[in-house]
């Protein structure tokens, strides 16, 4: 069987979802908040050891000002609605990415859920907030060249540079999910990717149920995981 501790989602489709009902996108990315809740919600209950969100990307900040801003505006709105039942679920907030630009507001907000939650022994509900994959291998090597230079590290392969990831003391990735019909990774995870499943999904974020995400486990668990070696019979 299947090991399942982490799942990545790329959280596509919510100003899709609010044009096509004559809404602003700001009311597909609100409604697409409800859903942060409900799914992580739900995925704790599973038994998930980690689920992680992609909020923002680095390449998100080409988007209209006001959509940024908009956008920006909701950790507040997430976690002042939420936090308490995070606790109560003993769910543990984390996040990934470049936090240097984010407006402190937000940023002050997730410091605080992160503070709040840290010692939750359920699952970790990891946030990717300015977060791009070129850019987290970029700043990896950076940092590890540094570490070199300062002696504090000799040999670099597969596991050590694993240590300079955003994504170091979380589990592996096992399954990557995307809503809303596209099927790239847009930049998300792309070396933790290597070996995880892909189940891409029509829906809209918006429009994602709890019995949805239990489809894409189900086809996880229906896949053959090789790792590059052959079935034993
Ligand atoms: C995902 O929905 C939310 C973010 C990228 C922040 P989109 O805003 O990308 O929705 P579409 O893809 O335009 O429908
Ligand atoms: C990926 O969605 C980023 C997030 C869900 C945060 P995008 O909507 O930004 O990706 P592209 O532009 O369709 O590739
Ligand atoms: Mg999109």
């Amino acid at each position: 069987m299947n090991n399942l501790n982490h799942i990545a989602i790329i959280m596509d489709g919510n100003g899709r979802w609010a044009k096509k009902r004559g809404l602003p996108r700001s009311m597909g990315h609100k409604k697409g908040v409800e859903k942060v809740r409900e799914i992580a919600i739900y995925a704790n209950k599973l038994g998930i050891k980690c689920l992680t969100l992609y909020a923002f990307s680095t390449e998100n900040w080409k988007r209209p000002e006001k959509e940024v801003n908009y956008l920006m505006s909701l950790p507040k709105i997430f976690f002042n609605k939420y936090l308490k039942e995070l606790m109560k679920n003993n769910i543990k907030v984390t996040m990934i990415g470049d936090l240097n630009k984010i407006p402190l507001e937000a940023k002050n907000i997730f410091k605080d859920a992160i503070r709040q939650t840290s010692k939750n022994t359920g699952m970790i509900l990891n946030f990717a907030l300015n977060y791009g994959g070129q850019s987290e291998i970029v700043r990896a090597c950076k940092q590890f060249a540094k570490d070199y230079k300062d002696g504090k590290i000799k040999t670099l392969n597969e596991k050590t540079f694993n240590n300079y990831l955003y994504t170091k003391d979380l589990p592996e990735l096992d399954l990557m999910i995307r809503t809303s019909n596209e099927e790239r990774i847009s930049n998300f995870l792309l070396y933790q990717v290597a070996y995880s499943e892909l189940v891409f999904v029509d829906t809209y974020w918006p429009d994602f149920t709890c019995t949805d995400l239990d489809k894409a486990i189900e086809t996880y668990m229906n896949r053959n995981r090789r790792f590059g070696a052959v079935d034993e019979k």
